[in-house]
């Protein structure tokens, strides 16, 4: 009896070092998961060692000794089919029947929109003329918008440029040109004020192919001693050439705002017919691209600047014309449709 006894300690003992070496075993290739196979499951193997203990146990405890045993195989099988799996697919790998010259999956890559597009690009040409971004708010109040740019309330003016208004409270509008910044960065800041004002405007209009009731504008503005209608040219030319290249012809046309005096509308030759007349410039080789002009003095007092000191200009133009233009695109409306497949033209630009 005291014989079994130590003879099955001894075999928990060796099993359960065994099952820590089975536990802590990875194969690092086909040969060594071949000697740990060897070693526990090949027929001189441990396992059957193991078994073949089992002719000593008493019977009274065979049972419990043999589910120890059925473990401990079970533990030996698994590993080892677990290994073998890792290692197959290791293999694999390194058998290099991956063509790895076939063109992988390709990810689907964003773009920019047209509109950012041509906005970077006119924002980008007056940086290097020192203007730099000032944004303001899109829901404006009336005296951003109309009242100190020269546009009382019962200002004929406003008729061009009707929006969309809070219905509780009609001092509070959707702003219908980039103007409001001008205002907001001339009340916060002294000049010299040399600003590029980027952002959204909305204009209760009809929506067709040629206008929709929001756009985009880029509005500039330089206040110092000095400013003279000759710098507004000059920085206008400088933008012209930049944009639409050196052949591009200019021409400046009276006309009138009630923020600058004297006010001027500037055309480009049409680029796609060279002036010869087409149907994109309505057979006048000219086409319209922004409004301009001398800050007028009411503008600067309702902002506190001085007018008999300080003198300044102002442009301001849509992205979304120029935009049609370059792309030669046909509605305005796609610019807003959220389509992908129009969308994903402009990737790579
Ligand atoms: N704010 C004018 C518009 O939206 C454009 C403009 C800006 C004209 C600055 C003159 C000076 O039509």
């Amino acid at each position: 009896m005291i014989h079994y006894l130590c003879v099955m300690v001894e075999i928990q003992k060796q099993i359960e070092q065994y099952s820590n070496e089975i536990n802590v075993f990875t194969a690092s290739d086909a040969d060594s998961l071949e000697q740990f196979r060897i070693r526990f499951l090949g027929v001189k193997g441990i396992v059957k060692a193991m078994l073949g203990e089992m002719k000593n146990v008493p019977p009274d405890q065979k049972k419990e000794f043999g589910q120890i045993m059925n473990a401990f195989k079970v533990l030996a099988e698994e590993k080892y089919n677990h290994e073998k799996e890792r290692v197959d697919a290791l293999g694999g790998a390194n058998k290099s029947n991956i063509d790895i010259t076939l063109p992988g999956n390709p990810l689907p890559v964003g773009s920019r929109h047209p509109v950012t597009l041509m906005r970077n690009s006119i924002v980008e040409i007056f940086q290097r003329l020192s203007f730099t971004v000032a944004e303001g708010p899109e829901i404006e109040d009336d005296w951003h918008n109309f009242t100190a740019l020269n546009l009382d309330e019962n200002h004929p003016a406003r008729d061009m440029q009707d929006t969309f208004y809070l219905s509780t409270d009609p001092a509070i509008l959707l702003r219908t040109h980039t103007s409001n910044v001008q205002i907001r960065e001339m009340e916060r800041q002294k000049p010299p004020i040399r600003i590029i004002c980027p952002g959204r405007v909305y204009r209760n209009e009809t929506i067709s192919a040629r206008s929709h009731c929001f756009f985009h504008q880029v509005e500039g503005l330089y206040i110092d001693e000095h400013v003279s209608f000759a710098d507004l040219k000059q920085t206008l030319y400088f933008f012209v050439k930049e944009m639409f290249g050196e052949d591009v012809k200019v021409r400046f046309r009276p006309s009138y705002f009630p923020f600058t005096e004297p006010s001027a509308e500037m055309d480009i030759s049409c680029m796609l017919c060279k002036g010869d007349g087409c149907s994109v410039c309505k057979r006048t080789g000219w086409l319209e691209i922004l409004g301009c002009g001398m800050v007028h003095p009411n503008v600067l007092k309702n902002c506190g600047i001085d007018p008999e000191k300080y003198t300044g200009f102002a442009f301001g133009m849509g992205v979304e014309r120029p935009a049609l233009l370059k792309y030669g695109i046909t509605d305005i409306r796609l610019f807003s449709e959220n389509d992908v497949r129009f969308l994903e033209q402009f990737s790579g630009i």
